[in-house]
């Protein structure tokens, strides 16, 4: 019998699907529902595949009476939303379908919540909103934290504010339970080889070039996926409803030097006469890219006790041999979908 059943939206990405092998892991029953776009993957869950405490359902959270019968069927303890268009370069090239999963699709996750309350909910029923640093903007200095205005710079991060604004209405106008969680940069295994580690990692191990975006000297917060995930479960356990939360890895460092240490670290475990650094290519810069995000996290850490366990140095190493060893995984995916193509150049308005 499991301690606690929860829906999981975007289950079968990045962030969600290490939190969905971790809850079934811990003793959870787990829907999983995702729309499988090209960003979900059924082979990021082989693990749980076959497990008696997880269920896979293909569907996008835009749809209402699906989400309000599976609450009905299932009477979930906890919705926990990761279900997203996630990458920045494609709310460039194609912001609508950022607007349908990350604005609509939110609301009408909460419509179906807000019914599932009022119908009677299990007590501390919770709804988690898994959102972004990026909703800040780009700040120079300092750090931000959960009082710090929202300057969105991006499609991506717009509909990301959105969402975090509506979850909040609907806390304060109709007392749902809901809470925001906030994280840098994740980065570890099972991440889409469009975003910027996986992609140096697979093209510095293929030697093809490194395309680094700009100067190269935006910097990012960087957080391993599965400290996220512990925060989330110590956020859905201890988080109070009407709050936000920011979830950070600490520190901060320029893209460049994360692209460096990585050739490093390939050229450690790959050696070729060449370094692999030589294959860093200057590309011109995604348009609006915000040069610096980073995360005051006392929150978290003051409140609820968390705090990152994974160093940088430790988890990067593990997360270039993870994609070194697991090639079948990042294979399919570049064959069915994905080749590592430059996005998000988009042309901008003059005058
Ligand atoms: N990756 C990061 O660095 C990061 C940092 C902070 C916050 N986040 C947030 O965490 C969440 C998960 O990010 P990720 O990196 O795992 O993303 P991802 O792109 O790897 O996965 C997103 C998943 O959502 C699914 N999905 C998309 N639209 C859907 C819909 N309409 N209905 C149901 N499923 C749908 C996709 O099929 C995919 O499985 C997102 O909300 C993102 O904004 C990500």
């Amino acid at each position: 019998m499991a301690d606690r059943t929860i829906l999981v939206t975007g289950g079968a990405g990045f962030i969600g699907s290490e939190f969905v092998r971790r809850a079934v892991s811990a003793g959870s029953y787990v829907i999983t529902l995702d729309a499988l776009t090209y960003a979900g993957n059924r082979s990021t869950l082989a693990a749980v595949e076959s497990s008696d405490s997880h269920l896979f359902v293909h569907g996008s959270i835009t749809d209402r009476a699906l989400v309000n019968k599976l609450l009905a069927d299932h009477r979930p303890n906890a919705i926990i939303n990761f279900a997203a268009e996630s990458h920045v370069d494609r709310s460039i090239d194609g912001p609508g379908a950022f607007i349908d999963t990350n604005v609509n699709g939110v609301f009408e996750l909460l419509e179906a919540a807000r019914a599932y309350c009022e119908s009677g909910a299990p007590a501390n029923f919770r709804f988690l909103q898994i959102s972004t640093d990026e909703v800040y903007g780009s700040i120079a200095d300092g750090r931000s934290d959960e009082a710090s205005p929202l300057a969105p710079n991006s499609p991506y991060a717009a509909s990301k504010a959105s969402a975090d604004h509506l979850v909040r209405a609907y806390n304060r106008t109709y007392g749902l339970p809901a809470i925001v969680t906030r994280a840098s940069n994740n980065y570890g295994p099972y991440q889409f080889p469009e975003k910027l580690i996986p992609l140096m990692i697979l093209n510095a191990a293929a030697l093809k070039p490194l395309p680094v975006y700009g100067d190269g000297k935006q910097r990012r917060e960087w957080i391993h996926v599965s400290d996220h995930c512990v925060a989330i479960e110590t956020i859905l356990a201890h988080g109070k409803p009407g709050e936000i939360y920011n979830v950070g890895g600490g520190g901060d460092a320029a893209n460049i030097d994360i692209v460096r240490r990585l050739c490093e670290i390939v050229d450690e475990l790959c050696p070729t006469p060449t370094s692999r650094a030589s294959l860093v290519t200057y590309v011109a810069d995604r348009p609006a890219h915000d040069q610096r995000y980073a995360l005051d996290t006392s929150k978290i850490q003051d409140e609820l006790g968390w705090q990152p366990a994974i160093a940088f140095e430790e988890g990067i190493i593990r997360t270039v041999r993870w994609y070194l060893e697991n090639e079948a995984w990042w294979r399919q995916i570049q064959d069915s979908n994905y080749r590592g193509e430059r996005l998000g150049l988009a042309v901008q308005a003059t005058g």
